[in-house]
C-alpha cells in the first residue's frame, strides 16, 4: 500500500495569490491541485445560465443538488467546458451570495472531501480548507496582501474577473466580495488557529512559493517525528 498523500490547505481572500501559489506548490511537490473557488463559480454559472436569481436560495439549492460538475481541468458542467465562463464579472459579482448558502456549502464541501479521498491528498485552495474541509491538513497556509496590491494583481491577470473597471472599481469589487465571504454565518473566510499566515504584499510569487515549500518540508518532518 502506498502512503496517503498529504493535504496542503491554502486559504485567503480574493487576489491574495492563492491560485498561482497553489498551482506552483502542487507542481513542485508532484501533488494534484484542487481550486474550490472554481466549484462555487461553476455552480454560480449554472444558476445564472438557468436564469435563476442568485439570491433565491431554495432555487440555488435545487441547482446545487442537480449539478453535474467535473472539476477538470477544464472545469465542466454537464459536459460543457465552462473554464472561461466561470471567470466573468457576472459570475464574480454573484458567487459570494451563492457561496453563503449553507446547503450549497454542505454539498460542495462533501464533493471536495471526496476529491481528497479519491486523490489521496493534494494542494487544496479556497476560503475554508484549513478550518472546515481539511482541518487535519499537514500544512495550512493563509495568504494575505494589502487590498491595493490584491486589486492591482486582479487587474494584471488576463482572465481577471473584477478587472473590467478601473483600479478603484476593482478594489471595491474585491472589498465587497471579501465582506460577504468573511461575514457569512456558514464557514466564513478565516485563518485556522494553526495556519501559517503569510503576507505576500511586495513579495514575488517565487518567494512565496519557496516559503511555502520550506514550511511544507518542516511540517512533514514534524509530523514524522
Ligand atoms: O477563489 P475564487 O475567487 O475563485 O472564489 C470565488 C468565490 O467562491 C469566493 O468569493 C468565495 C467562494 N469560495 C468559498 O466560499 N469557499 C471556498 N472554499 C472557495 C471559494
Amino acid at each position: 500500500m502506498t502512503a496517503p498523500k498529504p493535504v496542503v490547505a491554502i486559504d485567503g481572500p480574493a487576489g491574495s495569490g492563492k491560485s498561482t501559489v497553489a498551482r506552483m506548490v502542487a507542481e513542485a511537490l508532484g501533488l494534484p491541485a484542487l481550486d474550490t473557488g472554481a466549484m462555487y463559480r461553476a455552480l454560480t454559472w449554472a444558476v445564472l445560465d438557468a436564469r435563476i436569481d442568485p439570491a433565491d436560495a431554495p432555487a440555488v439549492i435545487g441547482v446545487a443538488h442537480a449539478l453535474d460538475l467535473d472539476v477538470g481541468p477544464p472545469v465542466r458542467v454537464a459536459g460543457r467546458d465552462v473554464n472561461d465562463a466561470i471567470r466573468t464579472a457576472e459570475v464574480s459579482a454573484a458567487v459570494s451570495v451563492v457561496a453563503a448558502v449553507p446547503e450549497v456549502r454542505a454539498r460542495l464541501v462533501a464533493a471536495q472531501r471526496e476529491w481528497i479521498v479519491a486523490h489521496g491528498g493534494g494542494v487544496v485552495e479556497g476560503r475554508d480548507i484549513g478550518t472546515v474541509v481539511a482541518p487535519d491538513a499537514v500544512l495550512k497556509i493563509y495568504l494575505v496582501a494589502s487590498e491595493e496590491e490584491r486589486a492591482r494583481r486582479r487587474q494584471r491577470q488576463d482572465d481577471a474577473t473584477e478587472a473590467s473597471g478601473d483600479l478603484d472599481a476593482t478594489q471595491e469589487a474585491i472589498r465587497r466580495r471579501d465582506r460577504i465571504d468573511s461575514t457569512r454565518a456558514a464557514s466564513p473566510l478565516a485563518a485556522a488557529d494553526d495556519a501559517v499566515v503569510l503576507d505576500t504584499t511586495g513579495l514575488s510569487v517565487d518567494g512565496v512559493v519557496a516559503e511555502v515549500l520550506a514550511r511544507y518540508k518542516a511540517a512533514v518532518e514534524a509530523a514524522r517525528s
